[in-house]
C-alpha cells in the first residue's frame, strides 16, 4: 500500500551538472540538478534557478550559458560549486576547474568536464522564488575520449554523475536494463 511522502521535490534520478555563464569579464559557476531536456525541435533545455543565485544575472545579461557534464570522480568540485555562492573566477579556481572558450556562445565551458551543451536563452518564467530558464542547445562538444568511432557519446565512457534527492547523494549510472524504443515492442504488437 502506498503512503504519503512529505517532500514534494523528489524525482529519481536527477542529473548533476555545472552551469557556467559570463558577462563583461565576470564568470559564474553553479551546480544544478533541476534541469532537463524539454523540446527536440528546437532542442531546448529548461532549468530552475533560485533567483538569489549569482550565476543567474550573468545568464540574464548575456542570454547564454553552458551545461557542463562532470564525470565520476569530480563530485567534490561539483559539490563545492553547489555550496559556495558567488566568488567569480576565484570560485572556479577553488573548485579546481578551468574556464575555456565555448564554440558558439560567449559563456565559458568547464575544461575538465568531458561534455558541454552550449545554450542561448529563449525564455524565462518565474515560479515562486525560482526562475525557470529555457535555453536552446546550439552546440554540443565532448572530449574525444568519451566518443565512439562514429562520433557519438558513449555514456559508459562519459560516466556522468546523478543526484539523488532526499538522501542527498551523488551516484553513478546503474546497469543497463534494456534497449529503449525496443523492449516494449512485443507489448505494442499484442495491443493491436
Ligand atoms: C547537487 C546540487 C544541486 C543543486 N541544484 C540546484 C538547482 O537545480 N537550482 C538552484 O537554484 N540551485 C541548485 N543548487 C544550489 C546552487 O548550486 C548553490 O546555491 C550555489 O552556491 C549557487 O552558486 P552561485 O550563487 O555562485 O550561482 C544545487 C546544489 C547542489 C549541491
Amino acid at each position: 500500500m502506498k503512503r504519503h511522502v512529505a517532500s514534494k521535490t523528489l524525482l529519481y534520478p536527477m542529473p548533476a551538472v555545472l552551469i557556467a555563464a559570463g558577462y563583461e569579464g565576470e564568470i559564474g559557476l553553479c551546480a544544478v540538478a533541476w534541469i532537463g531536456m524539454v523540446s527536440g525541435t528546437p532542442a531546448t533545455i529548461a532549468m530552475g534557478l533560485r533567483n538569489v543565485r549569482h550565476t543567474l544575472p550573468l545568464i540574464e545579461a548575456s542570454g547564454e550559458f553552458t551545461v557542463n557534464v562532470p564525470r565520476a570522480g569530480m563530485e567534490a568540485s561539483l559539490d563545492f560549486c553547489g555550496i559556495e555562492a558567488g566568488g567569480g573566477a576565484g570560485k572556479w579556481a577553488a573548485a579546481g576547474l578551468t574556464p575555456a572558450p565555448a564554440a558558439s556562445v560567449s559563456a565559458p565551458l568547464v575544461a575538465e568536464c568531458p561534455m558541454a551543451l552550449e545554450c542561448r536563452v529563449t525564455a524565462m518564467h518565474d515560479v515562486g522564488d525560482y526562475r525557470v530558464v529555457f535555453g536552446e542547445v546550439v552546440e554540443i562538444q565532448a572530449d574525444e575520449d568519451v566518443l565512439t568511432a562514429d562520433g557519438n557519446v558513449d555514456v559508459e565512457l562519459l560516466d556522468p554523475i546523478t543526484y539523488v534527492p532526499g538522501t542527498r547523494e551523488y551516484r553513478a549510472l546503474g546497469r543497463k536494463l534494456a534497449d529503449a524504443y525496443s523492449v516494449g515492442k512485443p507489448l505494442k504488437e499484442r495491443a493491436k
